[in-house]
Formats: structure tokens, sequence, C-alpha cells
């Protein structure tokens, strides 16, 4: 592509919205073609391609099938914690896909009905996904290391007829007995499933409730193939449960047509892939990533796609990634910076790198989290390729910043996620409105409408979607993230400004711990900041004063409060540390300035906030912070 390809297509895709995304959309089979292209009658709800017709899983499998790459693998499946390597074709895929597609309609699922997919990293949870698609069912899928607490919370919103599960997943050396803790949601839940299907592993056998659970085998395999129905460009394909502001998540929906027209897109001109690459974006199914790149924008384009169940370190060296780049001759690798920094502190030279014939590795992406300039470099320097970090959301569902390496391979700066990807008018706004010129930080947000493939609504929840999102500035979408750009159009993704914190790329909200937090009968009050770490780039870190009278140790307490944020967030949050205070510092009006309490920990220079009520207890909070190694360079 020459020179100039990316503002060309980024200056075509905001004057011309609707001939550009048609274009696209070119791409994708279709039942019966669009109305419209963008219908922009209900501002601020738009909505892509309404009158079209499609099945996603039609354009992700069989069409493949029929154009000849039946035989080509559709997905590797590489599990180092279980020894298996096992590689299914496109034509295996559409076979399995019906009649897991056939069994649900057995159980009774119908268009529209919602699935929950609380699954391992294994073949059938893509399975699972798909074959909702076919029969235009809504999925859902829950991260693994989620409790059964937040489970429950998302059966309850979705109000799923049947949830499909396995048995167990395996983290590193650890089974994880899965069933337990959906019977534990379940029973938690004000809207339990008619069916469970549960998918049994060698690794543990689960106990199935006679009435209520299916083997998965049992419901399946033998099940009546069924053909893709026919489903509107605007009907959901999936919600997928993301942190908001408070313990409550938002059910983040996503649309059939857009969704499938811009992850084509994307596979070509962000990625550079085509029909026939190796793709792998090392994430998990629980994950925005894990949908969009590990399941259907590999599928949409005809790629293999990667599945794989270890880590970056330990299953069984940092060498991992590099002894799948090498087999399964990997073209483009997609993870979070955390994964390399872990590989990074267990052999920073590289050396197992040589181990390896990464030739056929074209490109690094990273995204998740801010990607730290050193990590950047280290990867570069290793592996000789691009290394390409690009922002996005489980709202946006692919890149609102990227290098697209398709059109045109833009200079790389360390620290920015490069351009507005093409699609997206992105504009950095100061709390008033007005944009911010270059170089200065303020709310990154998109003009509307935001391109095919973003969010349409939360589910059942367009008020709360309005409200989270279009309310702040009327006309723009607000990505919760601050930053800015610079004088070569390059946007900085610098944090965000409300209470969601990220570790290890996992986005967490602080305002669901706390709420954890206060429950503790001796808890008088409480804040959980995300203090800086060099693996997780962020850790939560709570702190906690104690009702007058309360003469426990401590020690006890902080570990009773672990104990139970595991339990109802799960190990996900990562939530090991927190210290017992005095008081917190507030404003006066009894905001409790947590800005500051992290600027603190991370020992970074801070201002004392004008509006602070007592001043003295800054230096309290950094004397609490030492002990545990925060705070160092605090005043
Ligand atoms: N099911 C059950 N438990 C899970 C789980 C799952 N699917 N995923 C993680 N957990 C558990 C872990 O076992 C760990 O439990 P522990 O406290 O008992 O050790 C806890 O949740 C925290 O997990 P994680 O944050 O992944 O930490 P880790 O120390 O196990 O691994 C990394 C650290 C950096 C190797 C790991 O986070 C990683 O590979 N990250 C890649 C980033 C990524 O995939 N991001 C997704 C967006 S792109
Ligand atoms: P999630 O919805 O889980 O994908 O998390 C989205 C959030 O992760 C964003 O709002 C950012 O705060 C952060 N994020 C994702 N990618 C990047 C990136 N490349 N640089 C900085 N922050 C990022």
């Amino acid at each position: 592509m020459p020179a100039g390809a990316y503002q060309a297509a980024y200056e075509r895709s905001l004057n011309d919205p609707e001939g550009f995304w048609a274009e696209a959309a070119g791409r994708i089979d279709w039942v019966r073609r669009w109305d419209r292209v963008l219908d922009d009658s209900r501002k601020p709800m738009y909505r892509w391609f309404p009158g079209g017709v499609l099945n996603t899983c039609y354009n992700a499998v069989d069409r493949h099938v029929e154009s000849g790459r039946g035989e080509q693998p559709a997905i590797i499946y590489d599990s180092p914690v279980t020894g298996v390597v096992e590689s299914i074709s496109y034509c295996a895929l559409r076979d399995q896909v019906a009649r897991v597609a056939g069994g649900l309609r057995q159980l009774g699922l119908a268009k529209g009905d919602r699935v929950i997919i609380y699954m391992p990293m294994v073949p059938e949870a893509l399975v699972a996904m798909l074959a909702c698609a076919r029969i235009g069912a809504i999925h859902s899928v829950v991260f693994g290391g989620f409790a059964p607490r937040e489970l429950a919370t998302r059966i309850n919103d979705a109000r799923p007829r049947i949830i499909l599960s396995a048995s167990c997943g395996i983290e590193g050396k650890k089974v994880i007995e899965y069933k337990p803790l959906l019977d534990e949601a379940i029973a938690m839940s004000t809207a339990p499933p008619e069916r469970c299907v549960i998918l049994q592993r060698p690794q543990s056998r689960a106990t199935l409730q006679v009435g209520r659970d299916v083997d998965w085998r049992t419901a399946f395999a033998s099940a009546p193939a069924v053909e893709c129905v026919p489903v509107a460009a605007t009907d959901p394909l999936y919600i997928l449960y993301t942190s908001g502001t408070t313990g409550i998540p938002k059910g983040v929906v996503r649309d059939h047509g857009g969704h499938a027209v811009a992850l084509l897109w994307t596979m070509k001109n962000i990625y550079n892939v085509s029909a026939g690459d190796v793709y792998w974006a090392a994430s998990d199914i629980g994950w925005v990533v894990g949908h969009s790149y590990i399941v259907y924008g590999p599928l949409l384009a005809g790629c293999t796609t990667v599945l794989y169940e270890g880590k970056p370190v330990g299953t069984p060296d940092a060498g991992a990634f590099w002894r799948v780049i090498a087999q399964h001759r990997v073209k483009v690798l997609f993870t979070a910076p955390t994964a390399f920094r872990a590989i990074k502190r267990e052999d920073p030279d590289g050396t197992l790198i040589h181990q390896h014939d990464l030739r056929t590795l074209q490109a690094l992406f990273l995204a998740g989290e801010r990607c730290d300039p050193d990590t950047l470099h280290w990867a570069e320097q290793r592996l000789g390729v691009p290394v390409i970090d690009h922002w996005w959301q489980t709202e946006t569902g692919w890149a609102i910043a990227a290098n697209c390496t398709g059109l045109e391979l833009l200079p790389v700066k360390p620290g920015s996620p490069t351009r507005a990807a093409p699609g997206y008018d992105v504009r950095v706004l100061d709390e008033a409105g007005d944009e911010l010129p270059a170089g200065e930080s303020g709310n990154l947000c998109v003009r509307l409408p935001l391109p095919p493939g973003c969010f349409p609504t939360l589910w059942n929840n367009d008020a709360g979607f309005i409200d989270a999102y279009l309310s702040r500035y009327p006309g723009y979408y607000l990505s919760g993230d601050a930053g800015y750009r610079d004088e070569d159009g390059y946007l900085y993704v610098m944090g965000r400004i409300d209470d969601i914190i990220n570790v290890a790329g996992h986005r967490l909200s602080t305002g669901g711990m706390e709420e954890v937090l206060a429950a503790h009968p001796d808890v008088a009050e409480c804040s959980v900041i995300g203090v800086a770490d060099t693996l997780k780039g962020e850790l939560p870190l709570g702190l906690v004063v104690l009702k007058a009278g309360v003469s426990r140790p401590h020690d006890d307490i902080v570990r009773e409060l672990v104990q139970m944020v595991r339990d109802r967030i799960g190990a996900v949050a990562a939530f090991k540390q927190a210290v017992v205070v005095k008081r917190l510092p507030k404003t006066r009006s009894g905001k409790i300035l947590r800005g500051t309490m992290k600027k603190i920990a991370d020992g970074v220079e801070y201002k004392v906030p004008a509006t602070i009520d007592d001043p003295a207890i800054l230096s309290e909070i950094g004397a609490a912070l030492r002990p545990l190694g925060y705070a160092r360079n605090a005043m």
C-alpha cells in the first residue's frame, strides 16, 4: 500500500462513512442487502445496516467450506496444561457447530434466547459461541476467573435459558473445578436457567444434577445438524459484561451486521492477515479480545486461529510463546503487555527465543493496558518485527487507535497506540467540552456515530447506555480514558477517569471491591486504589478504617478482607493487600481523595489538593503504606 493510504482511508471513513462501510460490507455474505448503511433517525442511538439479513456463523465457518477451505485448519487448539495439540478443519468445525446448534434447539432454545457460556479455553467453547450465532441465540461468555457471585449477577441480568459449562478449567498446574462454582451461582441467582450442559474433562468429573444438567456428549454427539438461520443485522449476537463504576457490570451488546463487517475489515487493514494465515490472540474467550480475535475476526477472514490454553510463563517456561509461534507458523501474535513483562522477567535476555524458528512472525500487537516503552523496545529488539500498541475497549470491540499495518505502517512512537483508526473521529475534550490543542490532556471522546462493530447499547438498558457514555458531552462517546494527541495526530492514552483499574490486562472496578470491603463487620470506611506494579501494570490495594472499639489483630482482618474479595469477585481481582489506617483523606465535601493516595503509594510527585479537609492525613497514609513497600518517595 502506498504512503498516504492510512490518511486517505481515514478521511474517507469520516467524510463518507456510508460509502466506506458499504464497500467493507461487500466482503460479507448477506441473505438480504441492507436498506440503509447507517440509520441516524433516532440520535443518539445509531444502527448500522438496518434491513440487512445475514448469519455470522455462516460467514465465519460455512462459507469457507463452500469456497474450498474445508480442509484448512480453522482452529489449532494448543494446550500445554493438558499436553494436547489438536487441529480442527473448517469442515469439522462446521459439522460440530451444526450439531451443537441442533442439540441446543432440541433443548428448547430459540432465536433471541440467551445462553451463558462459562467455560475454559477449549474448542467446545468456540463451538458453543458459533452454535448460538448459527441459530440466532445470544451468547454471553463469562470469564472463568470470576467467583459465583459475579456469575450470578450476569445470570440475573442476561436471564439465560441454558448455561454451557465444563467440569474444570486448568490454570497452570491447578485444576479449578467449575461445576461447584456454577452450582453456587445458580443457587444465588434470581433467574436460574432451565438446563446446564456440562463438558466433562478427564482432569476432573463433575456431578450432574438430575433433571437440570445434561452431559455435553449426550446432548450434542448425535444431535441433528442444523443450518444457519437468517438474522437481522441489528439483532444482538452477544452480550459481554464488563466492569463499570459500581459492582454492577455493564452488559455490552454486539450486533450481527456491523460486527461482522468491521471485524473482517480489521483483519486485513489493521493486522494485515488474509485467508490461510495463522493468527494468534493469546488472551481468553472471556474477554473482548478473545471474542473479536480468537473467535470471530480470524474465522470471518478464513484464517487459522490458535486457541492456547496456557500461560506465557510456567507452561512450561518463558519460551512457550516462541514454541507456539514456531510450531504453528503464526504470522501475527496479539497479547497484553503484561504477558511480555512476565516473559521478560524470567528470560531477560530472551535466550529462549533463539531455540525457535520465528521467521513466520510478521508483527506483534499489544493491547489491554498502556504499553510501557521498555516492554515495547524489549519485544522489538528480541523479535525483530514491528510491535504495535493499539487502544480499544470492550465497548468498541475493535481498535479505536492503531497502526493499520495493512494500509500502511506508520512510524511507531513508543507510548502511543498511533493514530485514530478509520471510523473513529477521536477528540480530546476539556471539562467544558471544548477541544484541547495538541499536547494537552483531557477526556478522550469519539464523535458520534461510532463505527460499525461498536456497541449499539447496553443489554436491556438504553437509558444506562446514554447516561454512562453519551450524556457527558452530547454528540460524543465518552471513552472513560484520559489522554492527549501530539502534533502528528498520535494519541496517548494515560489512564482512566473513573474507578476502573487494569490488572494484568484485566479490567476491574475498584468500586466493586470497595463494596465487598465495606461489607466486613469491622470496617467503617474503605477505599481501593490501583497501585503501580512492574508485572501486572496495576494491583489493587485496600485502605480501611475500622469501626470504633474494634481491637482484633489487623493481620486477621486483612486476611479476611482478602478472602472476601476472592470469594465474591474472584481470583482474577488479584486483591492480596490491604492496610488499616486511622482516617482517609477527603475533600471538605467528603469525597475520598483516591487519586492523591495513588500518587503517594506510587511515590510520584503530588500536589496537596486545595479542597482537602485535613492535609495531615496524607503523611499518615504514606507512613501506613511504607511497610508494604509503597510510598517510598512520599513526603
Ligand atoms: N479461571 C480460573 N481462575 C483464573 C483464570 C481462569 N480462567 N484466569 C486467571 N485465574 C486466576 C489465576 O489462577 C490467579 O489465581 P491465584 O491468585 O490463585 O494465583 C488469579 O486468577 C490471577 O490471575 P492472573 O492475573 O492471570 O495472574 P497470574 O499470576 O496467574 O498470571 C500473567 C500473570 C501475567 C502471566 C497473566 O496475567 C497473563 O498471561 N496475562 C495475559 C494477559 C491477558 O491475557 N489479558 C487479556 C486481555 S488481552
Ligand atoms: P477492556 O474493556 O477490558 O478491553 O479494557 C479497556 C480499557 O483498557 C481501556 O479503556 C483502557 O483504559 C485500557 N486499554 C486498552 N488498551 C490500551 C492501550 N493500548 N493503551 C492504554 N490503555 C489501554
